[in-house]
């Protein structure tokens, strides 16, 4: 009896994928380390201004989540959306049907899809993201959590097509040739979207899925995005393997792995969202523990974020409220690149930020020439709607958010070193995989970030943690890395 138990209890320990981490507790996400056997992850596409626009024909609108537990044997209460996938006395209990994941404009579902969103591309897409959220929905304390996301987006813009707003104001369409890379009519589209479905492989114990596509709607798609999650039964972590490729056509794309709030606003999100923070990180106590290994860089316009952290507060330093013309996305990122020019240097100083603060308080101003460390910058960019800038200083793009955003973009040097980030240009680079112990929490509450003059600082709370890249214009750039371990801890 004695040693049956004990083998059950092994088995439960394998197969839910419970580690005696002493600090698993302080994790803020609810996978921590990608460690958990019954995965949860989902996909979300946006366009430029992060929305939808127009959903790609037979696609649905673009949303989809690939969540599962791992049983140890057959349940025949679990069979509704089980695979035919039963090897080595393990099977996956999947919990979104294709169905689910096939939902779009048009297609009812009473008590999830509103009568407002059923003909609303942008609104369907948010009902169906908080829908798959149920679906994938793990209790857990202080807050239940939903899953991973995996972002793609595509950096077309239409000045013509009026889809987005100019700093959270609607404003008509217009004319402006050559600022932003636009096919034609139609080069905002939403992508195809395939899915192969988490299964074990012929082993028994490896279990792999995927989602993939290209933004060419026509067949034989040129630009491609493909993330490919694999994993062993009880061992280890998921490995989440990315790759991405541009084109002619769509040469602007974006792929990030996000673990945005269970809750409430995501980083460039202006609608409730779902993720796997279940617990937001604050400023300046928490760090960020990842593997990452980049195989191909994504050529000299990849913009690749070792981490991106994104979050929202107003001017005057309130939370955001949803009041897309006084909310402002706040960004910060560290491009690992080594190619990325110095746009902030002392003769472009509207690119740098007003001042830089080192870790012991000591602050200084931009014109400092001798303390002033320009090459920690990559760019500095302020909101557009912020009412007391100091000059000289560059403006975000109004367009590419549902609101106004600031920017903060870092580069690899020694200043950054006393958080754990990358000091030298190629650090982590192609050929240099690591695991990184990132004080995300200390260094953002260094950066420099604008607020109305006499305004209480806002909390620095941060809603989406992500890693991937941003390729920047460039016809046909491959990029393809592999992450893992992924937590956000709370110090
Ligand atoms: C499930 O497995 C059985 C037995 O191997 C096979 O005959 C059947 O076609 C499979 N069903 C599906 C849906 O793959
Ligand atoms: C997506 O991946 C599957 C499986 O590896 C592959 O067969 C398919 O060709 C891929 N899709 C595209 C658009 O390349
Ligand atoms: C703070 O650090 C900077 C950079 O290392 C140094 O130049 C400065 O003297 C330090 N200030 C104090 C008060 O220790």
């Amino acid at each position: 009896m004695a040693l049956v138990l004990l083998t059950l209890i092994n088995l439960i320990l394998l197969v839910h994928g419970i580690e005696g981490s002493p600090s698993s507790h302080l994790s803020a996400i609810g996978d921590p380390g990608m460690k958990r056997d019954g995965l949860r992850v989902a996909f979300e596409a946006w366009n430029f201004c992060n929305e939808v626009g127009f959903e790609a024909p037979q696609m649905g609108s673009p949303r989809a989540a690939d969540c599962f537990d791992v049983s140890s044997k057959c349940n025949k209460a679990d069979r509704k959306y089980q695979s035919n996938n039963t090897i080595g006395g393990y099977s996956l209990i999947h919990k979104v049907s294709d169905l689910d994941n096939k939902l779009g404009i048009g297609m009812e579902k009473p008590g999830i899809i509103s009568e407002s969103a059923l003909q609303n591309p942008d609104l369907y897409a948010v009902e169906k993201e908080l829908y798959l959220g149920s679906l994938c929905q793990v209790s857990d304390k202080p807050n239940p959590w939903s899953f991973w996301m995996v972002m793609l987006k595509n950096g077309n813009y239409d000045t013509k097509s009026g889809l987005c707003p100019q700093n959270g104001k609607k404003v008509p369409p217009f004319t402006q040739p050559g600022k932003f890379p636009c096919f034609d009519t139609g080069c905002m589209n939403q992508p195809v979207l395939n899915h192969g479905k988490t299964n074990l492989l012929e082993d028994g114990h490896t279990m792999r899925g995927w989602f993939n596509g290209t933004y060419e709607l026509e067949t034989g798609g040129i630009s491609y995005y493909e993330v490919v999650w694999e994993k062993r039964v009880g061992i280890g972590g998921w490995v989440f393997k990315h790759k991405l490729k541009t084109s002619t056509k769509y040469p602007w794309l974006m792929l990030y792995l996000r673990a945005d709030a269970t809750k409430g606003f995501s980083g460039g999100y202006h609608y409730d969202t779902r993720g796997m923070l279940k617990t937001l990180p604050e400023s300046p106590n928490f760090k960020v523990r990842l593997t990452l290994d980049i195989k191909q860089g994504g050529g000299p316009n990849s913009q690749f974020y070792l981490l991106d952290i994104g979050s929202c507060w107003k001017n005057n330093g309130k939370p955001c409220d949803g009041d897309v013309t006084t909310d402002v996305t706040r960004y910060s990122e560290m491009i690992i690149n080594p190619k990325t020019a110095l746009w902030c240097n002392p003769k472009s100083l509207h690119n740098c930020p007003p001042y830089h603060t080192f870790r012991n308080g000591t602050r200084v101003h931009q014109t400092d020439n001798r303390r002033f460390p320009y090459e920690a910058y990559h760019v500095y960019c302020a909101p557009g709607n912020a009412e007391h800038l100091e000059s000289p200083v560059g403006t975000c793009d109004p367009f590419s958010n549902p609101q106004a955003q600031e920017i903060l973009q870092l580069l690899p040097h020694p200043v950054w070193g006393e958080y754990g980030y990358p000091t030298r240009l190629g650090d982590g680079w192609v050929g240099d995989s690591r695991t990184w112990e990132l004080d995300v929490g200390g260094l953002s509450s260094n950066l420099y970030f604008y607020q109305d003059p006499g305004t209480t600082p806002a909390r620095r709370i941060w809603t989406s943690v992500d890693v991937g890249t941003e390729i920047y214009k460039d016809d046909e750039a491959i990029a393809e890395w592999h992450l893992s371990d992924f937590d956000v801890l709370i110090t």
